[in-house]
This record gives structure tokens, sequence and C-alpha cells, in this order.
């Protein structure tokens, strides 16, 4: 069932309105945390006449992210942060069915990416919540206009804190951003368990292909790193993992991290091995960095 007065909105087919909603629905019950802040919010309304422009991955968890802020009194528009992510039957379902503006298409191309973006600011927001920092640097940039009705906003992921706390050291963030990906359980459940997860679903998906005995490798041993990896050693039990020179500096700072690095993986390759490999086994659990690099440079083998 959709409702006679959709707001302002460009979605790829408003006819996948009730299969969208049928999702959303279906979403909505693994998300219990959400539904016990959305029962709370909807009785206390604090959002009542706030603004919100939100540019986030368009999916059924997104739409009942969306659906609670405005259940909380917000007044809601919604873009895509990755046009690759854009689930458009969800879409359609908030724009015919909830009545939040979205504009988001599947698979968009860069000028509809910041035509969406330019659509959601056309809101006047003031509060922004993003994925990657998109929406605040175009505020800071060519829409500078807009900057005095903003009063706070959000920040999903790793990449859009370090675009934020760089636009922060040079003195040029207007407004105060909440770095929700500093979290510990957005660490854990999204970049590392999440995305892990995804990313296996994601290769099967696209390739079809049989997992056993393929050599996976995964670059960059972060959060999401970490979390792609032991998701495919569940199923493979090899995984390589080479890394990126700044390691040292950071294996340094977090000294466990190669030693993580090694009981994720039976094999892990290190961007400076000079042709070295190191294998970890059951009776290494804790190798240093400092020990690795010395067995590495003597091109010792485990
Ligand atoms: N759902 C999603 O799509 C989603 C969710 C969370 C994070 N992310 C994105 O995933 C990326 C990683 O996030 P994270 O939280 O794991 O960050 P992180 O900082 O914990 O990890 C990044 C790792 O990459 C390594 N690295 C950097 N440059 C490298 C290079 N050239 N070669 C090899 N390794 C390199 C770093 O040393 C670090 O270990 C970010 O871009 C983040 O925004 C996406």
């Amino acid at each position: 069932m959709t409702t006679s007065t959709a707001p302002h909105h460009d979605v790829v087919d408003i006819g996948l309105a009730d299969v969208g909603a049928r999702r959303i629905e279906w979403a909505g019950r693994e998300m219990p945390v959400l539904a016990g802040i959305r029962r709370r919010l909807a009785k206390e309304r604090p959002f009542a006449g706030l603004r919100i422009a939100a540019c986030l991955h368009v999916t059924t968890e997104t739409a009942n992210l969306a659906t609670a802020l405005r259940d909380a009194g917000a007044s809601v528009a919604l873009c895509a942060s990755n046009p690759l992510s854009t689930q458009d039957d969800a879409a359609a379902a908030l724009v015919a069915i909830e009545g939040i503006a979205v504009f988001a298409r599947k698979g968009e191309d860069r000028d509809t990416y910041y035509r969406h973006i330019n659509a959601v600011l056309e809101t006047k927001p003031q509060i922004t919540m993003d994925d990657g920092a998109d929406v605040v640097t175009l505020l800071h940039t060519d829409r500078k206009d807009l900057l005095p009705h903003v009063k706070g906003g959000t920040e999903e992921t790793t990449t859009g804190v370090i675009r934020l706390r760089a636009m922060a050291a040079d003195g040029v963030l207007a407004y105060p951003i909440v770095a929700v990906n500093e979290a510990q359980t957005k660490h854990m459940f999204d970049n590392q368990y999440g995305t892990g997860q995804s990313a296996v679903d994601g290769i099967l998906r696209a390739t079809n292909i049989l997992l056993a005995g393929k050599t996976v490798v995964v670059a960059g041993y972060g959060w999401v790193g970490s979390g792609v990896a032991s998701r495919f050693v569940i199923r493979m039990r090899r995984t390589s993992m080479p890394r990126h020179p700044d390691q040292d500096r950071i294996c340094s700072d977090h000294g466990e991290a190669i030693s993580q690095a090694s009981r994720s993986g039976s094999e892990t390759v290190t961007a400076r091995a000079r042709g070295g490999t190191l294998r970890s086994t059951p009776t290494m659990p804790s190798m240093t960095i400092a020990t690795a690099g010395a067995r590495q440079n003597r091109g010792t083998y485990w």
C-alpha cells in the first residue's frame, strides 16, 4: 500500500515499494536495540521539528534507522553514500509508504551521486549523518551558504573520520560531529564482523565459485581486514595478508597486530617480506614484530 502524497524523491521504481516494505520489516526483526530506542523516542519525540540529511548505505537496515528518526519527530532526507549498495526496493518503500524523501538509484553515476547529495542538502538540514564525509565536504565547499543552519552531525566510517580530523586540524570544520566509528560496538559489529561477512557474501554472489582451496589476499589488517580474514579462514583455513609499510609503525604502536594477523591466517605475508613468508603455528601465538622482522630478514620459514 502506498501513500497518496509521496515526498520529493528520485528512486528507480516506486512500484518496488511493497517488496521493499516486507524486506525492511524483516531486517527490523534483527535490530532489537534500534526497536527499543524507537519505542522510547516515539514517545519522547526529542527530534520534533528537526531536519536531518542522511547520506548512508540505502539498505533495509538504514530504512529502519530513517523511520526511527522520523518517529522521533525528525524530518529525514536520505541519499546514498555508496551507489553500489543501494537497494532500490527499500528506497521505494521509504518514499511511497513511509513518506521519507529518498534520492538514490543503485549504480548511479558520479553526476547523479552529487545531484542526490545536493537534493538532500536542499532541505536545509540542521543535522547531517555521513558515511564517508561527502555531505560535510560539500557543505564546506560548494554549499557554504547552508552551514549556518547546521547544528551538528555524525560520521560513520574510518575514512570519513580521517577526513574530518584533517579538516579539524586545519581549523576549517565548522560544526561538531560525533565520530560514530570510534565506538567499540561500531568497530566490532560493523567493521569487523559485518563487513567481514558482507565481503564473503559479495564475492560468492558475484563469482559463484567454490571457496575451498582458494587463497584469499586481504590488503590491510585493520578492523575490516581482520574481520574479512577471519570470515574466510572459517571456510578454508588459508588467508594471506600483505601489509602496508606503515604497518611497522602501527605494529609498534599496537604490538598485537601482527600476532593477531598470524592467528587469522595460515600464512602472513608482509609488505617488507623480501621473499620470506611467516607461517604462524599454534605454538607461536604471541609473535612480536621484532621477532618477526628478525626471522624474516634471515629468510626463515616456519
Ligand atoms: N560497510 C562498509 O562498507 C565499511 C564499514 C567499515 C569500514 N569501511 C571502510 O573500510 C576501510 C578500512 O576500515 P578499518 O576500520 O578497517 O580501518 P583501519 O584503520 O582499522 O585499518 C586500515 C588498515 O589498512 C592498512 N593500510 C593502509 N594503507 C595500506 C596499503 N596501501 N596497503 C596495505 N595496507 C594498508 C593500515 O595499516 C591499517 O592496518 C575504510 O576505508 C573504512 O571507511 C567500510
